[in-house]
C-alpha cells in the first residue's frame, strides 16, 4: 500500500532531523512518501521513503517571489507532491491547480491529487456527483497518459483533523465513481486515519494507501498502524 505522509506546517529543524531518524528506524514493505515541510526538502535523507512535496508553484520559473517550482522540487529529488489540499484549496483556483499538474507531470514528479467533499450530511449520491465532476473539471485539460499518472487522495474534508471518518461503504462508493473516472489511477483515503481506526479500514478492498496527516507527526504510532495495516 502507499502510505503518505502529510508533515503540515510543523516541527523546527532540530525536531525534524530527529523525526527523520525514528522514521529511517521504520521497517515496513508498504510504501512511505514523506511530505515534510518544503524548508526541509533539501535536508531529507530518504532512505526508506520517497520525498513529495505538499505544494508547487502553478508558475514554471522567472519572477515570482516566494514559489518554488516543480522543476526545482524534481532538482531536489521529489517525485510526488500533493496538490489541491483542503487546507490549500481556497486560496487557489480550478486554473492553477491544472497547472500545477502540468508542471509535476513535465518534471516527472506523480502528482497526489487531494478531493473531497466538504459536507458529510448531503447525500451519498450528490458527494459522488461532486467529486466526480471536479477531477473532470480538474483533469480535462491533461491528455489520457498524463491523467494516468495523477494519485487521486479521496479526503473528505468534514474528516480531516476531526477524528470523525465516513463509514467503509461510504469511502468504498466514493472510490468506485472516483475509479470509473480513472480507472488505472491509484486511489488513497485521507481524513483522521489514526493506529486504532485502521483495523476498520483497511478491510476496504478499493483503495490503494492512505493519506495521513496527524499521525505522521507521530513515529511511534505510526509504527504501530504499519505493523496494523
Ligand atoms: P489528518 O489529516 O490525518 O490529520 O486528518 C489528513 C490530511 O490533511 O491530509
Amino acid at each position: 500500500m502507499i502510505i503518505a505522509l502529510n508533515n503540515k506546517c510543523n516541527f523546527t529543524k532540530i525536531e525534524y532531523l530527529n523525526y527523520q531518524d525514528e522514521l529511517s528506524k521504520l521497517n515496513t514493505h508498504h510504501q512511505l512518501i514523506l511530505c515534510p515541510s518544503a524548508t526541509y526538502l533539501a535536508i531529507s535523507n530518504p532512505s526508506n521513503y520517497s520525498l513529495g512535496s505538499q505544494n508547487v508553484s502553478n508558475y514554471e520559473n522567472g519572477s515570482h517571489t516566494g514559489e518554488i517550482s516543480a522543476q526545482q522540487l524534481k532538482s531536489l529529488g521529489v517525485t510526488y507532491c500533493l496538490v489541491g489540499h483542503s487546507e490549500r484549496r481556497h486560496k487557489e483556483t480550478n486554473e492553477e491547480i491544472t497547472e500545477k499538474l502540468k508542471h509535476l507531470i513535465d518534471n516527472d514528479i506523480i502528482p497526489i491529487l487531494c478531493i473531497g467533499e466538504k459536507k458529510q450530511d448531503e447525500s451519498l449520491d450528490k458527494r459522488q456527483e461532486g467529486v466526480k465532476t471536479k477531477i473532470n473539471e480538474l483533469t480535462s485539460n491533461l491528455t489520457e497518459i498524463e491523467k494516468e499518472k495523477i494519485i487521486i487522495a479521496y479526503e473528505p474534508i468534514w474528516s480531516i483533523g476531526t477524528g470523525i471518518i465516513p463509514t467503509n461503504q461510504e469511502i468504498t462508493e466514493l472510490v468506485t465513481v472516483i475509479k470509473q473516472i480513472l480507472p488505472k489511477n491509484k486511489v488513497l483515503y485521507g481524513g483522521s486515519v489514526n493506529e486504532d481506526n485502521i483495523t476498520i479500514l483497511k478491510q476496504i478492498n478499493n483503495i490503494d494507501g492512505f493519506l495521513l496527516g496527524g499521525l505522521s507527526l507521530q513515529p511511534k504510532k505510526l509504527a504501530e498502524f504499519l505493523r496494523k495495516i
